[in-house]
C-alpha cells in the first residue's frame, strides 16, 4: 500500500474547499494517515518546491504558497500517488479534465488550489519534509469492503 502527499493550497483553504477536496479522497477509499493546518514559511516552501528553483515562476510560487495557511495531508491506499494525482487533475486548470479537483473548481495555473505528490519517491521526500513527527498508522473496519 501506498502514501501520497497532499496539500489543499493557501487559496484553497481561503475559498473554503478543504472539507470537498478531503471528501473526495475519503470516499474514493484513500485513509488519513497525517494532518494538519500550517502556516508554512518561504524557506520550507523553497524545499518543497527544490526542483522548481530554477523556474521564472518561482518566486510568485513561493509568495502564492507562503500567503496563508494550507492543509498538509497524507493519504494511505492502492496506487495513491498516481491515482491521486488523476484525482487533481493537470497542473493547468483549464486543461484539467471535468470532474477532477482542479478542474472543477479552479481556473489558473498560479491559483491551482491543492498540491499532489508527482513520484512514490517524491511522496517519500514530501511526507518526510511536512511530517518530521511521522505518521499515524491505523487500521481501518472498511478496509475488507474496498479491498479484495
Ligand atoms: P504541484 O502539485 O503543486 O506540485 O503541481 P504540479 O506537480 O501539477 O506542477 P509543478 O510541480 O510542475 O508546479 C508546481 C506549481 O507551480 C503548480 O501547481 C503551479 O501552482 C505552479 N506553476 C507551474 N507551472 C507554472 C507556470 O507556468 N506559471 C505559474 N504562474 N505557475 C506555475
Ligand atoms: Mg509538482
Amino acid at each position: 500500500t501506498e502514501r501520497t502527499y497532499i496539500m489543499v493550497k493557501p487559496d484553497g483553504v481561503q475559498r473554503g474547499l478543504v472539507g470537498k477536496i478531503i471528501t473526495r479522497f475519503e470516499e474514493r477509499g484513500y485513509k488519513i494517515v497525517a494532518l494538519k493546518f500550517v502556516q508554512p514559511t518561504e524557506e520550507h516552501l523553497e524545499k518543497h518546491y527544490a526542483d522548481l528553483r530554477n523556474k521564472p515562476f518561482f518566486p510568485g510560487l513561493i509568495k502564492y504558497m507562503a500567503s496563508g495557511p494550507v492543509v498538509a495531508i497524507v493519504f494511505e491506499g492502492l496506487d495513491a500517488v498516481k491515482t491521486g494525482r488523476a484525482m487533481l487533475g493537470a497542473t493547468n486548470p483549464l486543461a484539467s479534465p471535468i470532474g477532477s479537483i482542479r478542474g472543477d473548481f479552479c481556473l489558473a495555473v498560479g491559483r491551482n488550489i491543492i498540491h499532489g505528490s508527482d513520484s512514490v519517491e517524491s511522496a517519500n521526500k514530501e511526507i518526510a519534509l511536512w511530517f518530521p513527527e511521522g505518521i499515524t498508522e491505523w487500521k481501518s473496519v472498511f478496509e475488507n469492503w474496498i479491498y479484495e
